[in-house]
């Protein structure tokens, strides 16, 4: 066999197999191409689609409302298009469909859609969007949901930047500007941001959280803003979390995960002050603040293109970056102290303190998923104990890896990471003064003496790297 011919083959046998969706029309609207999974999504079999007419085949389509007829016409891109529809057998089918013109210079021979069935999420975030809606019903009629509340009081610590931290977020409560936390994950955004709400002139309006992670870009635009009945087909008139949220705030998390499109539409949002539902022409009013979330650096995602600079801009008014908990080990205690009274309640138990060794073991700890982390070893560790026993024992920790180990696999990512020399040499010297440090309880002259420099050398150092002491 020719190898071209083979290719060809290849080809369709891998887009025949492959699990999204492909319809390929000629100039003329015959369908030239047909995929098995695109048979599957449509509830048609493949040999009855395959040269006819498309019209012929979905009568209930116009040479408008078709997407794969209206790119043959006009050889423009549609891109990301939602699309509801009922299809052969009668089930209810959302895709994200992206349909190209094939061309030969400037000739349109056809066009190419691709087809992403994404009908379970859909089901799922209109479902959250209808219990979001439930939830503020049940709000407004005052009954209260207090024990997922978070409040400045509920937020345990007292080490110095964590402090600074809550002072400018004290500043944020009454105010309307927008507002984004930086800090990694389990370090407490959620709480900073659910006490921005609960303690500040809005607590009687809405708190909506929304992970931009979670959906597909184009279901996101939907759930923020809300669709108009046509808008696309089977689209049905619902107001998205920012109608639902007037008057109050959205909590949009994980705001460096969503595109950079829907990015400039939020801005525009924002500095116009209203909507427009996807599909729809009234531009609804609306008075809501935003706290955005990022665990990754925001000046770095800028750089990477990942947060568009505008809108950083507009969202940063004011910034707030919660301490990872390693960064505040200073805090470790109080928190052990108030995690244990917790779950003393909770499971009704006994506790007094955490053993001397596992403190230690504590304060050596890198803390990667930062007070979660801390809280979840610690609701495990209440589960295991006797009721009879007060101190919290090692024996009772399953599951926590001392982070001495973890230590030593960090050492290889740095040294595979390709970053500059000098850059790993930083690195690894900050993490070799931690440790000293760590070892010497942070006695300074006793952690120079480990490390064989002279004070005023590891003095210089730890102030260059910023550890703090
Ligand atoms: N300062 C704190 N005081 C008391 N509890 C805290 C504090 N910080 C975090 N926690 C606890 O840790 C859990 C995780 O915090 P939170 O949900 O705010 O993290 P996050 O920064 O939003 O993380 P992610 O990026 O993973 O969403 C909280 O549910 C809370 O129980
Ligand atoms: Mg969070």
């Amino acid at each position: 066999m020719r190898s071209h011919e083979f290719e060809k083959l290849l080809l369709q046998k891998i887009l025949q197999h492959i699990d999204v969706g492909i319809h390929v029309v000629d100039a003329d609207g015959k369908t030239i191409f047909y995929n098995e999974s695109m048979a599957m999504l449509e509830g048609i079999e493949r040999e009855k689609v395959i040269n006819r007419q498309l019209l012929e085949i979905f009568p209930s389509l116009n040479e408008h409302t078709s997407t794969l007829l209206s790119v043959v016409n006009t050889g423009q891109k549609i891109f990301d298009r939602t699309q509801t529809y009922l299809n052969y057998k009668g089930e209810k089918i959302t895709t994200i469909n992206t349909t190209i013109p094939i061309k030969k210079d400037k000739t349109i021979l056809g066009a190419l859609e691709i087809a992403r069935n994404v009908t379970n999420i859909q089901k799922l975030s209109e479902q959250l969007v209808d219990l979001q809606a439930e939830l503020i019903g049940e709000q407004e009629k005052e009954i209260a949901y207090e024990s997922n509340k978070y409040k400045f009081e509920d937020l345990i610590g007292y080490n110095e930047s964590f402090v600074r931290a809550i002072d400018i977020a004290r500043r944020a409560k009454d105010s309307t500007s927008s507002v984004l936390i930086y800090g990694e994950t389990g370090s407490g955004k959620e709480l900073f941001a659910q006490s921005i709400h609960y303690d500040g002139s809005r607590k009687n309006k809405p708190f909506i959280g929304q992970n931009c992670a979670a959906l597909p870009e184009s279901l996101l635009e939907g759930i923020l803003f809300g669709t108009v009945k046509g808008s696309f087909t089977g689209a049905v008139d619902r107001p998205g979390l920012f109608e639902q949220a007037n008057g109050g705030t959205i909590l949009l998390d994980e705001i460096n995960s969503m595109g950079v499109s829907l990015q400039a539409k939020l801005l525009r949002v924002l500095q116009e002050g209203y909507i427009r539902r996807v599909g729809g022409l009234k531009e609804i009013p609306i008075d809501v603040r935003i706290i955005a979330t990022t665990n990754e650096d925001p000046i770095e995602s800028i750089n990477k293109g990942i947060i568009r600079k505008d809108l950083y801009y507009r969202l940063n008014v004011i910034s707030i970056k919660v301490p990872p908990l390693r960064e505040r080990k200073d805090d470790i205690k109080l928190l052990c102290a108030h995690f244990i009274k917790k779950y003393n309640k909770i499971f009704n138990k006994d506790v007094w303190v955490i053993s001397q060794d596992m403190m230690q073991a504590f304060m050596k700890h890198s803390w990667p998923g930062n007070v979660r982390e801390l809280e979840n070893l610690i609701e495990g560790a209440m589960n295991l104990i006797p009721k009879d026993e007060h101190v919290l024992k090692f024996e009772y920790f399953h599951g926590f890896a001392p982070s001495i180990l973890e230590d030593e696999s960090n050492y290889n990512d740095i040294i595979y990471s390709h970053k500059p020399l000098s850059e790993i040499i930083d690195m690894v010297e900050r993490k070799l003064i931690q440790k000293s440090l760590d070892e010497a309880g942070y006695n300074i002259s006793e952690a120079a003496r480990i490390l064989g420099v002279k004070r005023q050398t590891l003095q210089h150092k730890i102030k260059k790297y910023e550890i703090p002491l």
